[in-house]
């Protein structure tokens, strides 16, 4: 949600801002712009939609400058639009800023410096961080910087450029991301590593109302009292490369397809020994009589397959809750509760939100996150991260798969704590979860089937997913998949909830996705299946040898199965190998992934950005 880069050093600015905004293009925006500063003035160039627009923009105006701050925009106050997308300047054009995140006394703010004769040129909060500035200023940017945030409310990622000391940049933030990069030829801020990572692997991470000042030469870090800091850099060692396409059409395809070796890595981390291990050794499980997970969209569903894991193996209870919901519910947790918060980015708002809710109360917070150095990942009382590397689609895949792997292994580790298992059940459980990434690459064989199928249903104009306990689980990551990324609408039900009202929507030709991978609970979802067809709909079943005796794992195109769907049995069946039910999710979510991605490819959709979605979502 929103991506910020700024340069400055002995390279021309232009290029490597516009860059640096292509590699934060995942995480969502509507607009962009840049601004350079030259010749005693600011060079500015904003446009409403894709980059290219502004890329072709820029083109016709050169640009020079050697330091300079450029904005992707994810908008919340005042449309898309030409004047609301940033850099903002203030009504003297003295100062330039860009912003992510949220001013909320904006409009306090505002009807003061009106009433002091400002002129407002936008209808963003952004802008009064501009106007601010410049009504501030008395010389010194840096005083002008700590001045502002004293005054204003809400979260923030900040970069200032100012006229009169036209050779620094200066940068701040409270609950967004921003990071500091360092290189001999210059220096960098910016919302995530990809946007720097070509000129720099050297970076530092700046804490809550900290602020850094840049120049050519250096960075120098210091508190809102103008102490200097110490801060180190720390080594990114992840390639570009890992965020590139590396041949396929899709991020989302290649994120799909690396699902086999993140499990690997993920699974190993946890293991004796594994990078993960000591956080988990050091949870003294005993101390904890419940467990509460909360986390927001696709992680949110990772969580849902965990409530069940946990509990079938712990035999302790598990709440599962919307970051977004728990944060304001006050609920009953106290120190003896274990909160998992579960985080791709480890910088959504509302998942920061919660986890300082979390420990409010007293309650133990262990993350589990993706980005290194997130400010979850820091915050957190214990941090395990998936090894998922870069995920640059929308749409999570690999990340929420390498989510449940630790899942569960963290789950088997609790058992075994709790002595609700055996040293030889453990390992035997530990032995099929390390199986999974094999059985990943073996459902591959079908996606010439996933595919054929989607070219079926593209035009649907509803999709129902059905299934139940751990099945219901991940139908609500197919259907989230399903939704983002194809727009077309789809609901999650419990198997045998549908009856209860939403089996009026089903009418000749409906879509229904019914996963059905729990032996014991088969015969119920084929009960559903037959409610469903008998009142006309179609189903694609998702299911197992163990489950469906003579399933067996088809390949092909499809077209035969098609044929016998055409022919009125109204059910066309994708299979996966037969696993312990409490793992199954993991292939399950594999098959319905490909599915929303050929379903959207056949669509046209704009796959790795949908519209309205952002990656990284730093607003409430
Ligand atoms: C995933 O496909 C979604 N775009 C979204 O639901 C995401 O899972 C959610 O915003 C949580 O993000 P996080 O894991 O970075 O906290
Ligand atoms: N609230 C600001 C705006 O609407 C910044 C949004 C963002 O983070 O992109 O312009």
């Amino acid at each position: 949600m929103c991506g910020i880069i700024g340069y400055v050093g002995k390279n021309e600015a232009a290029p490597i801002i516009l860059d640096g905004l292509k590699r934060l293009e995942y995480r969502g925006y509507d607009s962009a712009g840049i601004a350079l500063y030259k010749d005693g003035r600011f060079h500015v160039v904003k446009q409403k939609g894709r980059l290219e627009a502004l890329r072709a923009a820029v083109g016709d105006t050169p640009l020079a400058g050697r330091i300079g701050i450029g904005h992707t925009r994810w908008a919340t106050h005042g449309e898309p639009s030409d004047v609301n997308s940033h850099p903002h300047l203030g009504a003297k054009s003295r100062i330039a800023i860009v912003h992510n995140g949220i001013i909320e006394n904006y409009r306090a703010l505002r009807a003061f410096l009106e009433s002091k004769g400002v002129v407002f040129s936008s209808e963003t909060d952004s802008e009064t961080v501009a106007q601010l500035a410049e009504y501030y200023y008395r010389g010194d940017l840096m005083d002008t910087v700590v001045k502002v945030v004293n005054a204003i409310e809400g979260y923030y990622a900040l970069g200032f450029m100012c006229l009169d000391e036209p050779d620094r940049l200066i940068a701040v933030k409270k609950d967004n991301p921003l990071i500091v990069g360092v290189s001999k030829d210059g220096n960098f801020i910016a919302s995530d590593v990809p946007a720097i990572l070509s000129h720099t692997n050297q970076v530092c991470y700046l804490a809550d109302r900290e602020i850094v000042v840049l120049d050519a030469d250096g960075v120098a870090f210091y508190n809102m009292d103008r102490e200097r800091l110490e801060k180190s850099p720390e080594t990114i060692t992840w390639s570009l490369g890992s965020a590139e396409k590396g041949g396929y059409e899709h991020f989302m395809y290649k994120e799909i397809m690396e699902q086999p070796r993140v499990l690997r890595d993920t699974i190993r981390s946890a293991l004796p020994d594994g990078s993960n291990a000591a956080v988990l050794d050091s949870l003294d499980v005993a101390s904890f009589d419940k467990i509460l997970i909360t986390a927001c969209g696709s992680a949110y569903n990772a969580g849902s397959v965990g409530k069940y894991v946990f509990e079938s193996l712990c035999r302790i209870p598990v709440d599962v809750d919307l970051a977004s919901e728990f944060r304001y519910r006050d609920a009953l947790i106290d120190a003896r509760t274990l909160v998992i918060l579960i985080s791709q980015s480890g910088e959504t708002t509302d998942s920061i939100a919660a986890m300082r809710e979390a420990k409010s109360k007293g309650a133990k917070v262990l993350a589990i996150v993706n980005v290194v150095g997130s400010t979850i990942s820091r915050e957190a009382d214990y941090t395990v991260y998936t090894l998922a590397g870069p995920e640059i689609a929308v749409a999570t895949t690999k990340a929420f798969s390498a989510q449940l792997a630790l899942l569960y292994l963290i789950a088997v580790r609790f058992a075994r704590a709790l002595g609700k298992l055996t040293a030889p059940e453990a390992e035997a459980l530990v032995g099929e979860i390390s199986e999974l990434p094999t059985h990943v690459e073996a459902l591959f064989a079908q996606i010439d089937r996933v595919q054929y199928y989607a070219t079926t249903c593209f035009n649907s104009k509803s999709i129902f997913f059905i299934g139940r306990n751990i099945d219901y689980a991940i139908a609500m990551e197919g259907s989230l998949k399903l939704k983002e990324i194809s727009y077309i609408h789809s609901e999650a039900y419990a198997g045998g909830e549908l009856k209860h009202g939403t089996i009026s929507l089903i009418e000749d030709n409906t879509l229904v996705v019914a996963i059905s991978c729990c032996k014991r609970l088969a015969p119920k979802i084929e009960s559903n299946i037959v409610q469903v067809v008998s009142r006309g709909a179609r189903v694609l079943l998702i299911t197992n040898d163990g489950a469906n005796p003579g399933a067996g794992l088809e390949t092909g195109t499809g077209a035969e199965s098609a044929a016998e769907e055409a022919a009125g049995a109204r059910q066309f069946t994708l299979t996966e190998p037969t696993v312990n039910e409490l793992f199954s999710p993991s292939l399950s979510v594999v098959l319905l992934q490909l599915f929303s991605y050929y379903v959207a490819a056949n669509k046209g959709c704009d796959i790795d950005k949908p519209r309205n979605l952002a990656k990284s979502v730093t607003v409430e």
